[in-house]
């Protein structure tokens, strides 16, 4: 069993955070709830690099995915970011098993 990702505090409410490493980014589209998806964007693979503004972006062409369900908001991105499980105790947050 590995370690929590972060904790509730981290994600800003109407917003979020991008972790790298284990390709995930979580946000909170409203207070006390939390949401993650894969951070490959579904147009060309590229890694998603922002959240801002209620929505995550992708430099390499353009494309935003809004922050409460990962749909495309705009630019060339076919289909949605991926959900990624999570679970959230005790002021954690923990990944879960990605299919
Ligand atoms: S790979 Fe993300 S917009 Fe093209």
């Amino acid at each position: 069993m590995t370690g929590p990702l972060t904790t509730v505090d981290a994600i800003p409410v109407g917003g979020g955070v991008i972790f790298a490493a284990e390709r995930v980014v979580v946000t909170q589209p409203t207070a006390g709830e939390f949401v993650a998806f894969d951070t490959t964007c579904t147009h060309r693979a590229c890694a998603v690099r922002s959240v801002a503004g209620g929505a995550i972006s992708c430099f390499c062409h353009g494309s935003r995915f809004r922050i409460a369900d990962g749909s495309v908001a705009g630019g060339p991105a076919p289909a949605p970011l991926t959900p990624v499980p999570i679970t959230v105790t005790d002021g954690e947050i923990r990944l879960g098993e990605r299919p």
